[in-house]
């Protein structure tokens, strides 16, 4: 029941898993169009991962206390879905958003991301809601140091999401990530500045802020999984893998087609 720091073996392999992580969303990202189903998404997914990076695909079977072994290799959530979205015969159409939530395991080492997806062209409402929570992820990031405190972090994302009109998810949260998928500390996307954990150089957790454009509040549906918006708002979500170091972060789960950040005031 402890935050463990990092040695620095663990963490090159960290960053291994990381970027292989990131690599699947590149590798899907041009296939996210309309007429595709999210099991399709799931199935060419599985197979990059498997066959081509000789990764293991760590959503497969994971069974938290609670829950039924998750049945996918990936999560899918589409518009109102919030997180947790399971894969399906469900097709994608044009006006759509999506967050692939993609963790890989390799040589024992977890690496966990998302980015949304835009399936043809976004309505401005969407549009705006992915962008702003992009923003939230990042000014969360850029709260991460030694020193600081998770309520840094948690601040940073609450306040630029209710500036715009939008709330913050209060039941899933960022978590330490390493050899196992989700570790300590709960990383919580809400809070106060000065409070919670002391930030020390060697953690590793994500960073990955669910956002409603209507009310925060969710509700699980019968698969056991998936988790939609109360009020069917849309949600948007974005997750990095991130290292603390003593003068500010590294990102774990960056390569070639990540998304570049902010720049300038944002
Ligand atoms: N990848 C998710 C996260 O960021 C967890 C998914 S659990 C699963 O923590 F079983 F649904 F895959
Ligand atoms: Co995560
Ligand atoms: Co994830």
């Amino acid at each position: 029941m402890s935050v463990t720091l990092k040695s620095s073996e663990d963490i090159a392999q960290m960053r291994v898993a990381g970027r292989l992580a990131a690599e699947v969303l590149d590798y899907i990202g041009p296939l996210v169009k309309p007429g595709v189903s999210t099991g399709e998404i799931d199935r060419l997914c599985h197979e990059y991962m498997v066959e081509v990076q000789g990764t293991t695909p760590a959503p497969l079977n994971y069974a938290p206390p609670g829950y039924q072994p998750y049945p996918k290799s990936i999560c899918t959530s589409v518009n109102h879905v919030v997180c947790h979205g399971v894969p399906g015969e469900k097709k994608l159409k044009s006006g759509d958003v999506v967050n692939i939530d993609i963790t890989v395991i390799k040589d024992g080492y977890h690496g966990d991301t998302s980015r949304m997806f835009y399936v043809g062209q976004p309505s401005i409402q969407a549009r705006r809601l992915c962008d702003v929570t992009f923003d939230c992820m990042w000014r969360g990031i850029d709260a991460v140091r030694a020193g600081a405190h998770l309520g840094d972090i948690g601040f940073a994302i609450q306040s630029h999401a209710e500036q715009h009109g939008f709330s913050v998810v209060r039941e899933f949260c960022g978590h330490g990530i390493g050899r196992k998928f989700h570790e300590e500390p709960q990383v919580l996307h809400y809070g106060r500045p000065g409070t919670g954990l002391r930030l020390q150089a060697g953690m590793i957790f994500t960073v990955e802020p669910m956002i409603n454009a209507g009310k925060a509040d969710i509700r699980q549906l019968a698969d056991g999984w998936t988790i939609v918006t109360k009020d069917h708002s849309l949600s948007a979500q974005w997750e990095h893998t991130v290292l603390v170091t003593e003068t500010g972060h590294e990102i774990l789960t960056s390569s070639a087609g990540t998304p570049a950040r902010p720049h300038a005031a944002f």
